[in-house]
């Protein structure tokens, strides 16, 4: 893959190191937070990295003190994804059908997509002070990324309810118990324990990992962007909701969002 295409976007830094095709978030203004520019060159990226010989993993970084803030909520507001040829989508489907095994290193909070593209990873690694939370029924909006299907059936439904629902947060220990992550490292380890376990993938036999990720996964590909196009359509019509519009506000008015008036 030619990582030249990819050296303007410097909100995502990528990299090729040792045979691991290297995704870092790199928009601390914002707390890494994900918009179409950067989904544009996740979806590139991974998709070129499936048929390169030179990349066997593939590893999502973030920063020292949080991994991502999720979707851009500006953009929820002014780049919305109406369809599925957004980038979200694509970036979403390049995950369900990415080819390459996936790693994750996650030090501080994942929001949203930042927990939700964890659900596709194969190894994820996390610093003791992850806090991973999905604010989706609390912006008004519903599950993406396959986490209707991926969430349950990783964690069990009453779990998933309370995570989504509730809009609760969790820490690195429960996501440990839980089966969403693998270790929970001492402060500033993650990133290195995450980076070992690419070096080990890389080294094992690129076709039996190919073989083994399809039959250690429970849902099929085609499952999971099925999901991903469900979702996608309550999305794009909660993200017109008036629900939405006053969480919208309420986020950027800094203040908490009311929603007593609706039924
Ligand atoms: N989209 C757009 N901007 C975001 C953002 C997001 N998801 N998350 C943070 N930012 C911006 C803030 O608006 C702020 O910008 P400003 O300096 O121009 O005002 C800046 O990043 C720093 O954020 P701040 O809230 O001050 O940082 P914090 O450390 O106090 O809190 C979070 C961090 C992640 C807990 C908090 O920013 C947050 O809740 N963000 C929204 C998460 C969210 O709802 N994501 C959508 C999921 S579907």
């Amino acid at each position: 893959m030619n990582l030249d295409a990819y050296a303007a976007q410097s909100d995502v830094l990528v990299t090729l190191e040792d045979g691991v095709l290297v995704l870092r978030f790199n928009r601390p203004e914002k707390k890494n937070a994900l918009n179409a520019a950067m989904y544009t060159v996740l979806a590139d990226a991974l998709n070129a990295s499936g048929d390169d010989p030179a990349v066997r993993a593939v590893l999502f970084l973030g920063g020292e003190k949080f991994f991502s803030s999720g979707n851009d909520v500006q953009e929820f507001l002014f780049n919305p994804p109406r369809d599925t040829s957004h980038p979200v989508i694509r970036f979403l489907e390049a995950l369900a059908t990415a080819r390459k095994p996936l790693v994750a290193g996650v030090n501080g909070f994942a929001v949203g997509i930042g927990t939700t593209l964890l659900l596709h990873c194969d190894l994820v690694y996390a610093a003791e002070d992850a806090r991973f939370h999905l604010p989706f029924v609390s912006l008004g909006l519903c599950p993406e990324a396959g986490s209707s299907l991926l969430l349950p059936a990783l964690v069990g439904p009453v779990r998933a309810a309370e995570a989504v629902l509730l809009g609760k947060p969790f820490d690195a220990v429960a996501a440990l118990s839980w089966g969403l992550v693998n270790a929970v490292c001492p402060a500033g380890q993650a990133e290195a324990a995450a980076r070992e376990a690419a070096a080990a993938l890389t080294r094992q036999p690129p076709a039996a990992i190919r073989a083994s990720r399809a039959l250690l996964r429970g849902a099929s590909p085609e499952q999971v962007v099925a999901a991903i196009h469900r979702e996608a359509a309550v999305f794009a019509e909660r993200l017109t909701s008036p629900e939405a519009a006053e969480a919208f506000q309420a986020f950027l008015q800094h203040r908490p969002p009311d929603f007593s008036q609706f039924t």
